[in-house]
């Protein structure tokens, strides 16, 4: 066995194993799974954000040739359980988003399905709808925690008497825009349903949490429920949980026997089906002392659910984590609205809420007459502020300084406005990512020894184009003594054993450390000679360390920003990370995964923003040409660095998860460094010109 940590696979960049099938089109995605003639589902969706549905008439549909069913609230089989209320696929007359679906038309080819789905004739009775997210809402409400189980809201000190002693005070109100998830490949499911067994192929984060999600709703055992997903398009959370699609995608199998159906949702149908950001409103109060301590910390975070369905994203929660201040307060306050249910998002809480905190810390140390790196330094913690646990590691003060360095940071004239080059102005920025060290439990695997000397290992994990497929098998490689070479690793299916999601950046950490357990214990077993043929399998271990230290990834990331002086166009030459993520498995898969996800949020910074109609309740803006996401011409240069971290505590591999953290702080800094450029603070996403032109 390799000693862990002297690894001779982890650490290189071998290339995507699933690569070549990918760029020559051969890697099977959901909706390409090869099934026997199968046949199309095309959703009919609310018109209205609100209201009953009094009548379907079914009529023509039916009559179409090619058209097999048409199932709607008035004849689709009960389910079993409805207590997943985003899941109830027409089980019920009540609209309660614009969206939501009302009928589900299945025919034999796409185009029959979707014409079809025209002729439906649905009667809703309109309700009046509420749709609005604002701060001085009256019914604001505090959720009982947020996601993650954290507390909603927490309080040390006295934040009056803090911000009361401080020699300057920030305190500003920030927000975020409503964002969709656009994973390339959209979300797809097909189903196949014969002797009360169901199979799926799936686009998803987990074939296991698909499978409970499905059988749960069904009333089947987990068992009876296969679920297929070698290769997903891209997730980001919003494929981290199931959504509708998957069950009418099921209830449409169950109708039709033995016949696979296809249901793939459209662009425009994922903006009300499978979750987005909630916008935020942050309030943000900072006390600063003359020499550039915090006296104070406060952020209360206002988000929006679903009336249906509650989801309480958690945006205030990374400041508990961030900073030392003696008087601290932090809450969550909910507008419970007619909107689809929001959901996963890259980061979701770290994302949104690092934006306000860190360009309120931008604007307290201009307060302070102190650079933003030294600020940050400055109030640097001894331990977790808020849960006083010693941190497994901390490296934002290594990754800001070495951040400055590689950014040339030193030579910068901390004037706003002062630099001015061929009619663009010109600033940098700074901010701080942060991101946990998530572990999620009940992942399995099993190692097996098959001739010729190879090691088979097998665990229902995801690979959504973040390199399980590479870096899993490199992991192995280590635990087991042998080469990447030698490891078969097998993953996406459920008759594998049972993995945890792709999701919270979590996967490293849970699948490694099961893969390395099962490694351990098949070497005790086995020894270093086992026979053809041998295996073992096992779970993971249960691990305590989360109870004794606080574990979190950190990272600084620096930006280059130019105003046009005339038409106020923002552009972002540069933008530059360095992270302390623990051990990095595979470089150049971690490379991709940061400086992914410093792209998306730029494009977070600069463009990306979801307009609702507030007369109709639905997102205006929902394609690809008219919700804008960054393209390679937005990105000219992003650089992504790391400094050597060894964390004992995370898990056998000292590894922490690089999915999330990258989107961490990058809208804040690229925010800060236009307020460089020009004097002007802009508190609300996205940096669109309309803010500079004056
Ligand atoms: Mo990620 S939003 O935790 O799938």
């Amino acid at each position: 066995m390799t000693d862990l940590l002297r690894p001779r696979a982890m650490g290189r960049s071998p290339r995507r194993v699933e690569g070549p099938a990918k760029v020559t089109g051969t890697a099977p995605y959901a909706s390409d799974q090869p099934v026997h003639d199968p046949v199309h589902a095309w959703l009919v969706q609310a018109e209205v954000a609100r209201g009953v549905v009094t009548s379907v008439d079914t009529g023509r549909a039916l009559a179409e040739e090619g058209v097999l069913t048409v199932l709607t609230p008035d004849n689709a089989p009960r389910l079993a359980s409805t207590e997943d209320a985003e899941l109830a696929a027409l089980q019920s007359h009540d609209v309660d988003f614009r969206g939501q679906v009302l009928a589900v038309v299945v025919a034999r080819t796409p185009e029959t399905a979707r014409h079809a789905a025209s002729l439906v004739r649905v009667v809703v009775e309109q309700r009046p709808h509420d749709v609005r997210l604002s701060g001085d809402r009256a019914d604001l409400y505090a959720p009982e925690q947020v996601n993650g189980g954290f507390e909603t809201d927490t309080a040390e000190g006295d934040l009056a008497a803090g911000l009361a002693q401080a020699a300057h005070v920030v305190d500003r109100t920030y927000t975020t825009a409503w964002y969709n998830n656009n994973p390339l490949e959209p979300h797809a499911t097909t189903a196949v349903w014969s002797d009360e067994n169901l199979l799926l192929y799936d686009s998803t984060q987990g074939v296991h949490t698909t499978r409970e999600a499905v059988a749960e709703t069904f009333g089947l055992s987990p068992e009876r429920v296969h679920v297929i997903s070698p290769h997903v398009g891209g997730g980001f959370g919003a494929k981290g949980t199931a959504h509708v699609h998957a069950i009418l995608a099921a209830m449409a199998a169950r109708a039709l026997p033995d016949v696979p159906v296809k249901l793939a949702l459209t662009r425009q149908q994922m903006y009300s089906l499978v979750g987005y950001r909630t916008p935020t409103i942050q309030r943000v109060r900072l006390g600063g002392s003359a020499d550039g301590r915090l006296t104070a910390l406060a952020v209360d975070a206002i988000g929006q659910t679903s009336r249906f369905k509650e989801f309480a994203e958690q945006t205030a929660v990374p400041a508990r984590t961030m900073y030392a201040a003696p008087h601290r307060r932090t809450t969550h306050r909910l507008a419970a609205l007619d909107v689809p249910v929001p959901a996963w998002m890259r980061a979701p809480g770290e994302c949104p809420g690092m934006f306000g905190p860190e360009v309120a810390m931008d604007e307290l140390a201009i307060a302070c007459g102190l650079d933003p790196v030294e600020f940050r330094v400055r109030n640097e913690p001894e331990v977790e502020p808020e849960s006083g646990k010693p941190f497994s590691s901390r490296n934002l003060v290594a990754c800001l300084r070495e951040g400055a360095r590689r950014f040339g940071w030193s030579h910068r004239d901390p004037t706003p406005g002062a630099r001015q080059e061929s009619g663009w102005r010109v600033g940098t920025g700074v901010a701080a990512s942060t991101y946990p060290v998530n572990r999620s439990p009940g992942s399995e695997a099993n190692i097996r020894f098959t001739a010729p000397g190879r090691y088979r290992v097998e665990i229902g994990a995801a690979d959504i184009g973040t390199g399980t497929w590479t870096s899993l098998a490199q992991i192995a490689a280590d635990a087991l003594g042998v080469d990447h070479g030698d490891v078969e690793l097998r993953i996406g299916d459920t008759r594998l054993p049972k993995a945890s999601v792709a999701g919270g950046s979590s996967g490293i950490t849970s699948w490694g450390s099961t893969v390395v357990a099962a490694a351990r214990a098949f070497r005790e077993k086995f020894g270093d000679r086992p026979d053809d043929g041998d295996e073992t399998c096992v779970a993971m271990p249960e691990s305590s360390a989360s109870d004794d230290y606080a574990m979190h990834a950190f990272g600084a990331q620096f930006a280059e920003v130019r105003v046009h002086v005339d038409t106020g166009e923002v552009r972002v030459p540069r933008l530059l990370g360095v992270f302390a993520v623990g051990r990095v498995v595979n470089p150049r898969l971690a490379r991709s995964q940061l400086v992914g996800g410093m792209t998306m949020g730029l494009s977070m910074a600069l463009h990306e923003h979801s307009l609702l109609d507030e007369r109709f309740g639905h997102v205006v803006n929902h394609d690809l040409a008219e919700y804008h996401i960054a393209t390679n011409s937005d990105v000219p240069d992003v650089e992504a660095h790391w400094i050597e971290e060894h964390d004992p505590h995370t898990n056998p591999m000292g590894t922490k998860g690089i999915g999330e953290i990258g989107i961490v702080g990058t809208a804040a800094a690229i925010v800060n460094a236009a307020h460089h450029a020009t004097g002007i603070r802009v508190r609300d996403l996205p940096l669109t010109l309309d803010h500079f032109v004056r």
